[in-house]
């Protein structure tokens, strides 16, 4: 029975509260009206099919470009409330697991649906820490590339050439050759991530430690030197695990949305979660933190806060770091990163940038036109400070994000690959383009006498937030 504010709202908009979970749609063009039934918050796009003018037409779709109000797929994996500032993963908060877990366990939870009892965690624990090293001949494939390459881009092709390792893979229905591919992401991807480092530093490969916890033993494949045994200082190694938690999965993401689009094509695990790496090296996504210390780094000094922020308000600069797709709130992550901050500086240098950037979020948010938008330190506002005091270089910044990542994808990934409701990404389009032209020769054909820079696009459309 629809409710007294139900009611209000239809007579305002002139209809009549029916109670029924269901859209009454008038085609104005026909007179014709459609029931279209409420599901889950959503109405099924393909239900818009039927709306049309005649017989012969294709039907009504949706558009919706980037996704922002479309939901792709059902998933149980994570719950995030933006206005509230919540996330849970498989209902539990993220910030008990910060205090109470490891990342391992996290990733068990993410892939399994539940946290594992001693024996599960032993084992899965023991599988992981067995599976670090990688074939030999990627190193030598590490070896073509330049000495300044982006480990982004490494980690990139390194996960792709997993792909040609475990040919097996592509059995993706089968539940141990799924399950030997998620130990072998989330065991490698650390490995592949340290590898990109040392290449770029000249450095011999230190292979994995399996005495040491998962970020210990990251930390040692990235800075071992002559020593017998890297030993990790237990708080940095500790701060890490909290990081990775932190950045293990967040639903329905740029990056986690390639990885479903590319794996619908059953295309092996490794070649679709390649493409969540390439998508997350985006500065938009997963390459903000890089951005956030390179914004803070051209700012300088508090005393030009101001005048970034003008520029920003000018659309000359974003203000990386901040704001996000989901939440209208303060990330939930980035609060217990600034918790961790203070515990990483007892053990480090203190970070001047730190100061700028709690400036910087400070007049921002007593910002109307920060606030107007909605826009909060996300995620990466923070991060790339810690990671600059545990010694972590800038452009490894987006390669962190994507080791803990790996075990969000694989376990949305698995999630795709079960729900009965997918099949292969296909979106449609609103064609824009001519229609039925003739061909012309080349030599008939008109355009400017002296070739300037690369040729102009037809149609030119603004970029976005001109
Ligand atoms: C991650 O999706 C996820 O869950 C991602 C992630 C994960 O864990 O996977 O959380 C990780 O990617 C975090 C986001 C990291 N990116 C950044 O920090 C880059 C800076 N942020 C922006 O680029 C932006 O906020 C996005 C991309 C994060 C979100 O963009 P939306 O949702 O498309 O928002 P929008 O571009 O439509 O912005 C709305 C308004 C616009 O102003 P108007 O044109 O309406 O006047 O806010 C403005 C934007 O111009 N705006 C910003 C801004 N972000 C949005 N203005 C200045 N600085 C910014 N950072």
């Amino acid at each position: 029975m629809a409710t007294e504010q139900e009611t209000a709202n239809a007579v305002v908009n002139g209809g009549a509260a029916t109670g029924s979970e269901s859209l009454t749609v008038t085609d104005n063009r026909t007179g014709q009206v459609y029931e279209l039934p409420i599901s889950d918050g959503t109405v099924r796009a393909m239900d818009l099919r039927q709306i049309k003018v005649s017989e012969d037409e294709f039907g009504l779709m949706a558009y919706d470009p980037a996704f922002t109000n479309t939901a792709a797929c059902r998933s149980a994996v994570t719950y995030i409330d933006g206005e509230a500032g919540i996330l849970e993963h498989r209902g539990y908060s993220i910030e008990e697991l910060c205090e109470r877990s490891s990342f391992l366990e996290v990733a068990y939870l993410l892939i399994f649906g539940e946290l594992p009892t001693g024996p599960q965690l032993d084992r899965w624990t023991f599988d992981i820490v067995h599976h670090t090293f990688v074939h030999e001949d990627l190193k030598q494939f590490f070896e073509g590339f330049r000495y300044d390459a982006h480990p982004m881009g490494m980690l990139l092709a390194g996960v792709g050439a997993l792909s040609t390792f475990y040919p097996d893979a592509k059995q993706i229905e089968d539940p141990e050759e799924r399950y030997m591919a998620a130990v072998r992401l989330i065991a490698k991807v650390p490995t592949l991530a340290a590898f990109s480092y040392r290449h770029n530093r000249g450095l011999p490969y230190v292979y994995p430690d399996n005495d040491l916890d998962f970020a210990g033993n990251f930390l040692s494949m990235m800075f071992k030197k002559t020593e017998a045994k890297y030993e990790p200082d237990p708080r940095l190694a500790r701060a890490l695990e909290v990081l990775f938690i932190l950045h293990a999965d967040h639903e329905q993401n740029c990056s986690t949305s390639a990885v479903r689009g590319v794996g619908s094509s059953d295309v092996d695990p490794y070649s679709a979660v390649a493409a969540g790496v390439a998508a997350l090296y985006g500065p938009l996504h997963g390459g903000a933190n890089e951005a956030v210390l390179r914004m803070l780094r051209r700012i300088e000094s508090v005393d030009n806060i101001p005048a970034f922020l003008e520029k920003v308000k000018e659309r000359e600069e974003k203000l990386m770091g901040f704001g996000h797709r989901v939440y209208k709130n303060y990330d939930p992550r980035a609060r217990i990163i600034q918790q961790h901050m203070d515990e990483v500086f007892e053990a480090t240098e203190y970070n001047a940038l730190v100061e700028i950037a709690r400036e910087l979020e400070k007049r921002a948010l007593d910002d109307e036109y920060f606030t107007s938008r909605k826009l909060y330190p996300n995620v990466d506002f923070y991060s790339g400070i810690i990671y600059e005091a545990l010694e972590i270089p800038t452009e490894m910044f987006t390669v962190i994000f994507a080791i803990p990542r790996t075990a969000g994808w694989v376990a949305q990934w698995m999630e795709m690959n079960d729900d009965p409701e997918q099949k292969i990404a296909r979106p449609r389009q609103i064609y824009t383009g001519d229609r039925g032209r003739d061909y012309v020769p080349v030599a008939d054909r008109k355009g400017p006498e002296k070739i300037v820079g690369p040729p102009a696009r037809r149609p030119k459309r603004p970029r976005r937030g001109a």
